[in-house]
């Protein structure tokens, strides 16, 4: 399955009415992983706005070391950014990114949500991940790269959903083609970071946390019953345990890092 450039380029600038392009594109065939790629270009001083697609890949990267199966009808992209931000904040880069993407998909009828930290649910299936890179000097990130793997026409098992068949059953198809999703997912990550550079951490964790899925959810923390509330700055997932032993555990607030549970999959309870 092709690619088509030209229309990525008018879909880009018809989204955000530029007259010049924001990002200098990298398209392939077949990559191993275009996470990959984009380090070794910038490495080759590719500008730090470069951003790589493949129609595959054979060897992506998915989070906390997994694999990510990448066969043809699925988008796999990834975007250089240089932003203002300590290496401790790094996690605010996936918040926005998931924040700007999903917000974007749901202009367009989409009823995506996120579910912590970084998944794209639809109906309590994954459409698709994020998984952010940085490269750090002196604590101050000097480069990260955020890739994104959608869902579109790719198998998926039975925890996943694909974007082409979800609107199928659909009245109304507003994303036409790969090329459109792939505009749609550039510039929701430029929207998720504009929210964090310009409005700041806190308004982007609200607007995240409108779109979180397991606000409500009840969880388990070492035999610990809790009620998630939550996701602070650094992208813990905040807990109110409802049961705890005094003797461990002085408070019943707890926060939970990344990549520590795994929550499940379910019906969104995100409306559409
Ligand atoms: C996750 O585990 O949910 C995140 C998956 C991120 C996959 C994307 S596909 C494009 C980019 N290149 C990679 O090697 N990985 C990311």
């Amino acid at each position: 399955m092709g690619f088509d450039r030209q229309l990525l380029e008018t879909a880009l600038k018809s989204g955000r009415r530029y007259t010049y392009l924001p990002f200098s594109l990298h398209i392939f065939e077949s990559l191993p992983s275009t996470n990959q790629t984009l380090w070794d270009l910038l490495k080759q001083g590719a500008e730090p706005n470069s951003v790589v697609i493949a129609t595959q890949q054979t060897a992506g990267r998915g989070q906390w070391g997994r694999q990510w199966i990448s066969p043809t009808g699925g988008l796999y992209l990834s975007m250089g950014i240089v932003p203002k931000l300590e290496a401790s904040d790094s996690y605010q880069l996936t918040l926005a990114s998931a924040w700007g993407i999903a917000a974007l998909l749901r202009q367009y009828g989409v009823s995506v949500g996120i579910k912590w930290p970084n998944d794209l649910v639809l109906h309590g299936r994954k459409l698709g991940g994020i998984l952010t890179e940085t490269k750090v000097h002196n604590g101050q990130i000097i480069q990260a790269v955020i890739g994104v793997g959608i869902n579109w026409a790719n198998p998926v098992p039975d925890t996943g959903i694909n974007l082409e068949s979800w609107q199928a059953s659909q009245p109304i198809k507003a994303i036409s083609c790969l090329e459109m999703l792939t505009s749609t997912v550039l510039l929701g990550i430029q929207s998720g970071m504009e929210c964090l550079c310009q409005e700041g951490v806190s308004v982007l964790l609200s607007r995240y946390l409108d779109l979180l899925s397991n606000i409500g959810e009840q969880v388990y923390i070492n035999n610990l019953l809790g009620t998630v509330v939550g996701v602070n700055a650094q992208g813990n997932l905040h807990v109110s345990l409802e049961t705890y032993d005094t003797n461990d555990i002085k408070t019943p607030e707890i926060y939970v890092e990344p990549g520590t549970i795994s929550l499940g999959y379910r019906e969104s309870s995100v409306s559409s």
